[in-house]
């Protein structure tokens, strides 16, 4: 295990984010739409960051296939059980990869009429993108390799870690 990016620097970089988002969305109330599991540690942390009216939502998607490789089928494992019509929505994953789950699931929230809809993403990796998606937010860009920690697992393992690190095969 390799860390990446440090505790201090994630949350440094999240307090960041969370007075961007308080700054542009001023005067209003938002939906952090956390995306299970993944996004938990991000989205609480970030929550606390924010200085605005919000309402922390969950909901949970699973992507079939191997383990390390994006399968592309996306399926919704735990829906929403509040109407986001009307709503300021900020999606909250923990990393955007081929971004095929991230396209998904914006075709369906934008279907439920949100008043806007943004996305958040602690991680960005852009190397191994399929499909055109961009994030309003993101925390750090990381290279193409399979990182864990902070929310983001292998098999369910290592998202307690504090740190972003590199996965190690042995
Ligand atoms: P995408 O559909 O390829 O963008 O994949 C997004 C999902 O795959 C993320 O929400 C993660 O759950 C998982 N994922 C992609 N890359 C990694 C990684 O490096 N480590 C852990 N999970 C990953
Ligand atoms: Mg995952």
């Amino acid at each position: 295990m390799e860390i990446l990016i440090s505790e201090q620097d994630i949350l440094s970089r999240v307090k960041e984010l969370g007075a961007n988002i308080s700054s542009d969305y001023q005067g209003k109330e938002i939906v952090l739409l956390c995306i299970l599991k993944g996004g938990v540690m991000f989205a609480v942390d970030l929550a606390k960051c924010i200085d605005l009216t919000v309402k922390l939502e969950f909901m949970s998607v699973s992507s079939y296939g191997a383990e390390k490789v994006s399968s592309g089928i996306v399926r919704i494992a735990n829906d929403l059980d509040e109407s986001i019509e009307g709503k300021h929505v900020i999606v909250v994953e923990d990393i955007i990869d081929s971004g095929q789950t991230l396209h998904y699931l914006l075709s369906v929230l934008k279907a439920r009429k949100p008043a806007s809809i943004k996305v958040c993403a602690l991680l960005d990796k852009p190397t191994k993108r399929k499909v055109v998606v961009d994030a309003d937010y993101i925390g750090f860009t990381v290279p193409d390799e399979f990182v864990v920690g902070y929310g983001l697992d292998y098999d369910q393992k290592y998202r307690n870690l504090p740190y972003v690190a590199i996965l190690k095969e042995d």
